[in-house]
């Protein structure tokens, strides 16, 4: 159809926040430990306990080996010789080598094993302490599954009852993403071993603690406007009551920062809502840099106490309640305050002196108890407005289910006279392409938006392009939508808790889907202020299927053979017999039955059925189409 398109550069539309794109890094799919986070031992501190998953156990990651006629034993330990408070759980190795030989354990990184790159310097570190009155001798090599070595051993003698810090590096001789790292140690007497870390040398930016380089470039070459971090559901769910009666310490606990600062080797280690344990190796002081070492505005999530992600549990108590309020204080002078105050001198200690230019932060994630969030909301608000009257406190309106809570959310929201609000919501390719005007309609003296999480549900071209059109009427409405992040982030091939996902990875490589180059596109052209425009033509108004298949028989998870899809003019966008083709229809691919559920949802992934997917969102929206199949159960 001719379309006619009339820009009128001379009339004023709203401005574009330059920040407006941004991106959304959760610890979900491995994204931290095991992704971004450079570290490549997995459970490097022997901390994981078997919250959510009873394979959990202090040993995750390691088996026991000897050499040369060693023994002993290896027991994972939370005693009085632990190495501090947070990091509570140590190896103690029973050593029995009298005659020679040596004992230990072998990390096997993360899935397929630690990933090295010839000639690659590596840094290995291990905090221990021993009993044997003339030291204990540590040998540590690096190798292949099957024991062959794949760089130069290095050799330490433990001294001391009291725990000391030994490192040296490592020098890889070949490429593999399969290593193993072993420490093993000789003599007799008890052993005591923890934090044991092997980190590239070669991190984003050099920086030491840092982030694995392919992964961090990819975030940066999107050009976000701002992180938000460090969640989503990670960031509100788990215990708030702190200490787990059983064990004396939280077990699977809300995001606490104060957890995630200060040297490595105090840093706690979480079971987090993903189902998996996560150290805090990449904690808020890394996420700071992280930001500033991409330009983006750093955006923090904190709870406010209510759980939602399914959970929804308020908190009754005072106590915690101030706590929590005050470490929201802290943080912000932990990012902003001077090197002369407790919090920004231990950012300084860290490294940075200067503050981090922090002036956004969001209270609550997907809190969707609109009286509980709201009473604990205005609180932390009060308190930091009082305190920081620079930074704007950002409100959440719980997941949009197109339901009363969000919308009672959204009413607290305006009638508090909230300057921001948190929206997500994962949708229908189809649902984007519908609600491109969601916006126009905003009230414009209302709260802004923040549009913290978005997708369309599969990772497919459509999927991609649904997003962009949609983005399309964010930018349109860029006086209202002031900040919008794609989500989640990563996700590492071999651990996925959801999808889709922007950017995914293996040990040693990454690849940023359709979406990702969507949204570098937008990010990396932020207009300055909308141009208004007005588009006239042949409108193709949504119309209901015709033909053997109706919307709703579309919509059940019965059974098809032969499917043909028409356009009104008589031409056929899709067609597959899902056979041989003796039918005389041309099969485009032998596929067998399929399914479909729900709105044109094909079960499986394959490249036919993706453009089955294709055709019925596009028959379910904008087009007259004809749809033929035959139904063969269900
Ligand atoms: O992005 C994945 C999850 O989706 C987030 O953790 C949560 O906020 C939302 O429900």
């Amino acid at each position: 159809p001719d379309y006619t398109v009339t820009v009128d550069p001379d009339r004023t539309g709203p401005s574009i926040n330059d920040r407006m794109y941004g991106v959304f890094f959760e610890d979900i799919n491995l994204a931290a430990d095991g992704g971004i986070y450079a570290e490549l031992l997995r459970n490097r501190s022997f901390e994981f306990l078997p919250v959510d998953n009873p394979a959990y156990t202090g040993l995750t990651g390691w088996t026991t080996g000897a050499e040369g006629g060693g023994s002993g034993t290896a027991t994972t330990v939370d005693d009085n010789a632990r190495l501090n408070e947070r990091n509570r759980t140590y190896l103690r190795l029973a050593l029995a080598s009298p005659d020679g030989g040596r004992y230990g354990v072998t990390n096997a990184g993360f899935h397929t094993g630690i990933a090295l790159t010839a000639g690659a310097r590596y840094d290995f570190s291990v905090w221990a302490r021993t009993d044997a009155p003339d030291g204990t001798p540590l040998a540590v090599t690096l190798h292949d599954p099957n024991g062959q070595p794949l760089g130069g051993a290095l050799t330490r003698t433990v001294r001391g009852d009291t725990w000391i810090r030994y490192a040296g590096t490592l020098t890889a001789t070949r490429t593999t993403d399969a290593a193993r790292l072993s420490v093993r140690a000789g003599g007799t007497g008890t052993l005591r071993l923890d934090m044991v870390s092997l980190f590239p040398r070669d991190t984003f930016k050099g920086r030491p603690n840092g982030l694995r380089r392919d992964l961090a470039e990819k975030v940066a070459a999107l050009k976000p406007g701002f992180v938000r971090f460090p969640g989503g559901c990670l960031v509100n769910t788990g215990s708030h009551h702190g200490y787990d009666a059983a064990s004396g310490w939280p077990r699977a606990r809300s995001y606490q920062w104060k957890e995630t600062v200060g040297p490595v080797e105090t840093r706690a280690t979480n079971a987090n809502f993903w189902g998996y344990n996560q150290s805090y190796g990449l904690g808020y002081y890394e996420y700071l840099q992280f930001a500033e070492d991409i330009g983006a505005m750093p955006l923090p999530v904190v709870p406010a106490l209510v759980t939602g992600c399914g959970q929804n549990r308020a908190t009754h108590d005072e106590e915690l309640l101030r706590r929590h309020i005050q470490d929201t204080l802290d943080l912000i002078e932990f990012a902003t305050g001077p090197v002369t105050s407790t919090w920004g001198g231990l950012r300084a200690e860290m490294g940075h002196p200067a503050p981090f230019r922090l002036t956004h932060l969001a209270v609550g994630n997907e809190e969707n108890l609109p009286d509980e969030f709201f009473a604990n909301f205005v609180r932390f608000r009060s308190a930091i407005e009082a305190a920081y009257p620079g930074i704007t406190v950002i409100s959440n309106s719980g997941p949009d289910d197109a339901g009363v809570t969000f919308d009672r959310l959204w009413e607290r929201n305006r009638a508090t006279g909230v300057p921001m609000v948190d929206e997500h919501y994962y949708n229908s390719p189809t649902w984007f392409l519908q609600h491109n005007r969601r916006y126009d309609d905003y009230d414009r003296a209302g709260p802004k938006v923040f549009l913290g999480e978005y997708a369309s549900q599969d990772n497919k071209l459509f999927n991609s392009l649904a997003e962009a059109a949609y983005m399309t009427g964010l930018e349109r409405n860029a006086d209202v939508v002031r900040l919008a992040s794609y989500a989640p982030l990563l996700a590492n091939v071999d651990e996925v808790q959801w999808r889709p996902d922007l950017i995914w990875f293996d040990n040693d490589e990454s690849w940023g889907s359709t979406s990702y180059q969507v949204q570098k596109l937008f990010m990396n052209n932020v207009g300055d202020r909308v141009v208004p425009s007005r588009a006239t033509g042949k409108v193709v108004r949504p119309q209901p299927i015709t033909g053997a298949i109706g919307l709703s028989t579309w919509a059940t998870s019965a059974r098809y053979d032969d499917v043909r899809v028409t356009a009104p003019d008589g031409t056929v966008l899709f067609e597959d017999d899902f056979s041989t083709g003796a039918d005389g229809w041309t099969p485009l691919a032998n596929r067998g039955a399929w399914s479909v559920v729900d709105g044109g949802y094909v079960q499986s992934d394959t490249a036919a059925q993706d453009t089955l997917v294709k055709a019925a969102e596009i028959a379910t929206s904008d087009y007259d189409l004809t749809v033929r199949a035959t139904k063969l159960a269900g």
